[in-house]
């Protein structure tokens, strides 16, 4: 019966960060950079707040939109780090991570045939929903650009049909991010046209040469805010993302919410209350080793003769593949063959990644540094 399931998601495909992690996990002695999550462990004072829910049986339903205390503490963090205001009891959800924030953001905002702009390449969590609402994602070239989007990339793209434009920055996965007058003029250019812009934050707090910028300063009324734990505070399997968006947007992403996850797990939320509360700093020691790593890392790829863009932000580098005969799942392919380490193709990122690999450094230097040197090795014997 196989041929009654819905055709949209028979036609999805299983994210090819997944699938190369997948293929390579088990295979022995082999140095994975593969995977997109911080490798410290959660806060303590995070953990002990999660268990004293336990204990203290704060295992119910919460208001849908999460704890009331939870979004204040949502609310005052965009507004100290990012001077941004959004009201916590109507303008900011909590959801089951960033991802069902993305999710319930598109479901609500797109209907069959309107489009969605998208920057190439780019986190393969966007297209599988757009496509999922009916609706047609569309991608534009930034390699030339810094895989930045700007004001003018945009503008002629932009026709009757568009509905969104995402703008995720800090990008996942080229590292680059974008600063405040990039923003004020995308927020200028947009400000006359009815189109939401959809700003994924989830890697706002790890930031590297300059505070984090939100596109919702200009352009509050038009923009959906997507942000979380999972990478500031290491709390990938917690689950909790953030919704911030004005009033007229969330009350409809509330019940899209509501429908789907009732509300994001009693624990966590009491988790991520202490995360926003007393650890809203607790992003800065890993920042600053990833920083660290980031430095070694680039400098590393650079004696290679390798072309990347410096990240100024999240833990990735997108690196040329300097064979330009092979294609990205071969080249990775080839390397965890010969070389036993393990890197994500960039065609996983869309079409627009084809020529690239993904390298995350959210892992020890020692691991990093190990799988540098075969990465070297490897192009020393490959590039003849
Ligand atoms: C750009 C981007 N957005 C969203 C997510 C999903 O985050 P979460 O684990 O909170 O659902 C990720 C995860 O890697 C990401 O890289």
């Amino acid at each position: 019966m196989e041929h009654l399931i819905n055709n949209r998601v028979k036609q999805l495909e299983i994210s090819g960060i997944r699938k190369f992690f997948n293929m390579v996990a088990g295979t022995e002695d082999m140095i994975s950079l593969t995977i997109g999550q911080p490798d410290f462990p959660t806060p303590a004072h995070v953990k002990e707040a999660g268990k004293k829910a336990i204990d203290d049986n704060f295992t119910s339903y919460t208001h849908n939109a999460g704890l009331l205390e939870l979004r204040e503490a949502a609310a005052d963090f965009y507004k100290k780090k990012y001077s941004v205001d959004y009201n916590p009891s109507s303008e900011v959800i909590v959801t089951t991570g960033a991802s069902e924030a993305i999710d319930i953001a598109f479901r609500t905002i797109l209907e069959e045939g309107t489009e969605v702009i998208l920057p190439g390449p780019v986190y393969p969590g966007y297209e599988p929903i757009v496509r999922l609402c009916d609706a047609k994602p569309v991608y534009i070239d930034t390699r030339e650009h810094q895989f930045k989007l700007t004001a003018e990339l945009i503008e002629p793209y932009i026709n009757d049909k568009t509905r969104c434009i995402v703008l995720p920055y800090p990008s996942n996965p080229t590292g680059v991010s974008m600063n405040e007058q990039e923003l004020y003029d995308i927020a200028a250019m947009l400000e006359k046209k009815e189109i939401f812009v959809l700003a994924d934050e989830i890697y706002s707090e790890l930031a590297f040469e300059r505070p984090h910028a939100s596109i919702a300063k200009f352009l509050r009324d038009k923009t959906i805010v997507i942000n979380g734990l999972s990478k500031s505070h290491a709390m990938t399997g917690w689950r909790i993302g953030l919704l911030y968006a004005p009033e007229y947007i969330t009350k409809h992403i509330l019940k899209v919410h509501q429908y789907n996850v009732t509300c994001a797990s009693s624990i966590s939320q009491a988790a991520a209350l202490a995360a926003l509360t007393n650890g809203l700093d607790d992003s800065v020691p890993m920042r600053e080793e990833y920083r660290k790593r980031r430095d070694y890392v680039y400098k590393r790829l650079l004696e290679m003769g390798l072309e990347t863009v410096k990240p100024d932000g999240a833990f990735y580098f997108f690196v040329k593949i300097p064979n330009v005969n092979t294609n990205s799942f071969e080249f990775a392919l080839s390397l965890v063959e010969e070389a036993k380490v393990a890197v994500v193709p960039g065609s996983a990122f869309s079409s627009l990644g084809e020529g690239y690999f993904r390298l995350s450094y959210a892992y020890s230097l020692e691991t990093l540094e190990e799988g540098l040197n075969r990465l070297q090795d490897y192009l020393t014997k490959n590039r003849g």
